[in-house]
């Protein structure tokens, strides 16, 4: 072979070589443009959590067209809600081949119970990934379908659970429904407090939102002019626990639902959370040691290593002094909700002493 041709064939091989490079180069930085932009997103989602717009709640919650005549058990009835079957879309879905998973549990209710602290602490089990921000799916974003709501989770791995809370889906007439068109099988958790308590705490964000101008007092929004209490008004509507209770129950059995206790949630978050660990079927795993109780927040705050400051309390909107109230109305309230405490104490087979 002459050198003029083995030039040429060696110059040719540099060139296929150098082409290759160049094209394994390009597919390389595709995908690392591709991770760099989901990272991107994980991130936003992290820091919308530290912002206090993440931890928007409603303060009034949309009920619906309930009928308040009566209000106690036999009068729920479940709204066969003709889209529903239109919008369940799980079987288009190949579940398993994605990494934003549909979630395998909800925390749906109940507002100003505590389902900030459940959601933040249950994170910090190895086998979860929850979202920040509600989603308001069920309730609000029906119509955007389940891919939407899918784009909402976080990534997540195959051994690992995902977890979002929207308290409002406990007050929502249609949720429970739409819920089950998704999974049959999800775990539900609702977190609830004295609904008195609830009621006041509730109260007391309305008025932290410029809801209400400051001649409003906690009594006069919770009892009519004829002194009745005002159940049309949601922030003692809500704590009707066995009213909406009712809805779920018509659908899903009482074992896919883990009642929390809200008040122990402070006091013993610990013991609460290795429940709801159980209830997931997952190991427990949330350290124990990392949850403490602040003394100057007076709430349990997590001790996070290596970072300043060293523990991470939840914000001021969490576990703040609640507005004033005086005692007959507290009093008429706690008898007002004790038939439908029973009710509750009867349907979830516990007992609270409210
Ligand atoms: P208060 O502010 O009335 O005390 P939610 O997250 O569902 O809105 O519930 C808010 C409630 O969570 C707070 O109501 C507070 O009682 C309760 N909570 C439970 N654990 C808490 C914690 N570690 N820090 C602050 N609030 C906590």
């Amino acid at each position: 072979m002459r050198s003029g041709d083995m030039k040429g064939r060696a110059k040719k091989q540099r060139n296929l070589f150098l082409r290759n490079a160049v094209l394994v180069f390009l597919i390389i930085c595709l995908f690392l443009t591709y991770l760099a932009n989901d990272f991107k997103t994980e991130l936003s989602e992290w820091t919308r959590f530290e912002n206090e717009t993440l931890l928007r709640e409603e303060t009034d919650a949309s009920l619906g067209n309930v009928e308040y005549l009566d209000l106690r058990m036999g009068h729920s009835r479940v709204l066969k809600n003709k889209n529903s079957k239109a919008l369940d879309g799980t079987s288009n879905f190949n579940i398993s081949s994605i990494t934003r998973k549909l979630p395998n549990a909800i925390i749906i209710g109940v507002k100003k119970c505590g389902t900030r602290a459940l959601l933040e602490y249950l994170r910090l089990h190895p086998n979860i990934k929850a979202a920040g921000p509600e989603p308001h799916f069920f309730d609000r974003y029906y119509h955007m379908g389940l891919e939407w709501y899918r784009q909402k989770m976080p990534r997540s791995g195959v051994d690992q659970l995902t977890i979002e809370k929207t308290p409002r889906y406990f007050v929502t007439e249609v949720v429970p429904e739409r819920i089950y068109n998704m999974s049959k099988t999800i775990k539900l958790i609702l977190v609830v407090r004295n609904p008195v308590t609830r009621a006041l705490s509730d109260f007391t964000q309305a008025v932290s939102k410029g809801e209400y101008n400051s001649s409003v007092t906690f009594q006069s929004r919770a009892i009519r002019r004829d002194g009745a209490i005002n159940i049309k008004w949601s922030a003692v509507n809500i704590g009707l626990y066995a009213y909406h209770l009712k809805r779920w129950l018509d659908i899903f059995p009482l074992e896919s639902i883990h009642v929390v206790d809200g008040e122990n949630l402070i006091r013993n978050p610990v013991q609460e959370l290795n429940v709801v660990q159980n209830f997931l079927g997952i190991d427990i795993q949330i350290p124990a040691e990392i949850i403490y109780m602040n003394a100057t927040k007076g709430f349990p705050c997590i001790l996070q290593q290596q970072k300043t400051p060293p523990f991470r309390c939840f914000r001021s909107s969490k576990g703040r002094q609640h507005s004033y109230a005086d005692k007959k109305t507290l009093t008429l309230l706690r008898n007002f909700y004790e038939p439908y405490n029973i009710d509750f104490y009867r349907m979830i087979k516990r007992q609270f002493f409210w």
